[in-house]
């Protein structure tokens, strides 16, 4: 079964849940937050990196409500390639050239719909490597 970190701010936990009932076959490592009460995103995209850093998971989901300070904290991490993406296309792409370890959400700026469209290409699409494993390693 797929391993899958998930963390999130206050912003992004209604979506952090419905992707995981969504996509309840997967293996989930819930780093939180568990409300919508409101707390500081750095420190979930510290657990993220945490996580990623150990193996905890090979790969993650961090949501924010941009879904740009929980990837800046979780880039922080030399392990950790965040992605942060609003479309099908940049999701696709964040695996096939760069092989995002971990997909980045804004739950305020991307609709429930294509967040989840987003996860599933983000789950499905190969890394290309050739001169992209050149580039990536370059990072
Ligand atoms: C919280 O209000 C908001 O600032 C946070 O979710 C995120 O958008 C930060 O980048």
């Amino acid at each position: 079964m797929t391993k899958l970190a998930i963390a999130c701010d206050h912003g992004g936990y209604a979506l952090k849940e419905k992707i995981k009932q969504e996509f309840s076959g997967l293996d989930w490592l819930d780093l939180g937050t568990d409300s919508d009460e409101s707390v500081d995103y750095p420190a979930f995209g510290k657990a993220m990196g945490e996580a990623i850093t150990n193996g905890d998971a090979p790969r993650g989901i961090v949501i924010c409500g941009s879904g740009i300070g929980i990837s800046i904290a979780a880039n922080r991490f030399p392990a950790v390639r965040a992605a942060l993406c609003t479309s099908v296309e940049m999701a696709e792409l964040s695996r096939q050239h760069n092989n995002a370890n971990v997909l980045a959400l804004g739950a305020r700026i991307t609709d429930e719909e294509t967040a989840m469209a987003c996860v599933r290409a983000f789950l499905a699409t190969e890394f290309e490597g050739g001169r992209h494993e050149r580039r990536v390693s370059q990072l």
